[in-house]
């Protein structure tokens, strides 16, 4: 261990448990840089969707990372940005068709090799919290705090249905359960970093709670670890 006096708050769990919002507004109390670390998958998932490449398709995907490079920074507000080979894609990496192709390439261990570095780089230069499905476990196993967030499948359905409706791309609640139900499926049972909880995460059940208590939970957890 170097004496940098960064702290790093890995936030691990299935999808739509509320990672993002949460992780984003307690790394802001806490004047730390927020990471998205499924938007870095989404970036590659994109990629392919948009070249037309089946996202099972492994050796499609494998030949495609040498010809591409996935960046990120912050604008003035604190919002991350992705870059594919420089273009901004913050955006189209949102768009619903894009999650199934970002689980699917993260699969890969080639793909999860090959996004490794700018992970752990930012822990290095900066205090983190950052958020993912296997940051606890593989990115930052010696992460200050672990918190592994969860919540049942139909409130995580509701949240983004909510969600993509205020985003004007609403979705069907059913299909989004079954998609829901998939990519929780997909994420444990890859061979290559499966979605699980550290041995020394706190579990933290999110459902029912309104996100001020989930927040409240959250800050509580890490101040009791770093005393921040
Ligand atoms: O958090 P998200 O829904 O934006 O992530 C999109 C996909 O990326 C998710 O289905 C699994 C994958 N992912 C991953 O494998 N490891 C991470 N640390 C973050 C995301």
């Amino acid at each position: 261990m170097d004496e940098r006096k960064n702290f790093a708050v890995a936030i691990d769990g299935p999808s739509g448990a509320g990672k993002s919002t949460l992780a984003r507004s307690v790394a802001r109390e806490l004047g730390a840089v927020y990471v998205d670390t499924g938007a870095i998958y989404r970036t590659v998932g994109y990629c392919a969707w948009r070249r037309g490449i089946d996202p099972g398709a492994a050796e499609e995907i494998r030949a495609l990372l040498p010809e591409i490079q996935v960046t990120m920074d912050y604008d003035a507000d604190g919002l991350q940005r992705m870059y594919l080979n420089g273009e901004d894609v913050t955006k189209e990496i949102r768009l619903p068709q894009i999650s199934m192709y970002a689980s699917r390439v993260s699969a890969l261990p080639e793909v999860r090799a090959f996004l490794m570095d700018m992970q752990r780089d930012m822990a290095r230069r900066y205090s983190v919290v950052m958020d993912g499905r296997d940051i606890g476990t593989v990115v930052l196993p010696q992460a200050d705090v672990k918190i592994f967030l969860t919540a049942s499948v139909e409130d995580r359905a509701r949240r983004r249905w909510e969600e993509l409706k205020e985003r004007g791309t609403p979705k069907d609640f059913g299909e989004l359960l079954e998609e829901i139900r998939q990519r929780d499926y997909n994420d444990a049972h890859r061979a290559a970093s499966p979605l699980r909880a550290a041995e020394d995460a706190v579990y933290l059940d999110t459902t029912g709670n309104t996100f001020e208590k989930s927040r409240g939970q959250i800050l509580e957890i890490i101040k009791e670890r770093i005393g921040q």
